[in-house]
């Protein structure tokens, strides 16, 4: 029998922010969009670990074109010195992107620190191009302007879990963005 139940944690989200449905639909619509404006081009797809994993997983079955892809994973070093916009590389990308038609996939984007980060980072290894694809961002939590080329949901600033995103390392699982119910202190996401 179907359930809504999600490894009873149930109790411990809120509402729904957004459907697995709504999320599909957006998927597919940026998939549609990359893939015409990358016409003959191979896109370089680098998911940003590990809140990126499940968006780079259904966002590359999305476009129609080949396809590449590596992975990254950051941290910020931790909130005394977060608003510097310190971050940190835990695993840096196997392949040069040198002239390669990048496109950065992070799950979200609150205050911008990561994303700016790494589009300086990235933009010394010469691609071709550099791009950002975004599934959710909070435009009220920015500290620092962030270019996002291609944004799936503007949500409002409520921590949120699923679809990749956790909280404690849990909730990935949710095939939903749902909001937590108590939500942390700061409410930043690291
Ligand atoms: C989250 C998210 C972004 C970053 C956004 O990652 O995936 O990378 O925070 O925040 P910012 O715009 O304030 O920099 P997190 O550090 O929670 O790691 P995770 O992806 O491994 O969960």
């Amino acid at each position: 029998m179907a359930t809504n139940k999600f490894y009873d944690l149930d109790e411990e989200l809120g509402e729904i922010l957004i459907s697995a449905e709504a999320i599909q639909k957006r998927v597919k619509e940026l998939g549609d969009e990359i893939t015409r404006d990358y016409r003959g081009k191979n896109p370089h797809l680098i998911c940003i670990l590990k809140g990126a994993c499940v968006f780079h997983a259904d966002l590359m079955r999305a476009i129609g074109l080949g396809i590449s892809v590596d992975f990254i994973a950051v941290a910020s070093y931790g909130s005394a010195t977060r608003s510097s916009g310190e971050v940190r590389i835990l695993k840096d990308l196997d392949e040069s992107i040198e002239g390669k038609d990048v496109l950065l996939i992070e799950d979200i984007v609150d205050t911008g620190l990561t994303l700016d980060y790494l589009l300086k980072n990235l933009s010394t290894r010469r691609p071709n191009s550099l791009r950002v694809v975004a599934l959710l961002s909070k435009p009220s939590r920015r500290l620092i302007p962030a270019r996002v080329d291609y944004m799936g949901f503007e949500i409002p600033d409520k921590f949120v879990v699923g679809y990749g995103l956790d909280y404690d390392q849990r909730y990935r699982n949710l095939p939903y963005i749902a909001v937590l119910k108590k939500e942390p202190e700061g409410g930043a996401r690291s």
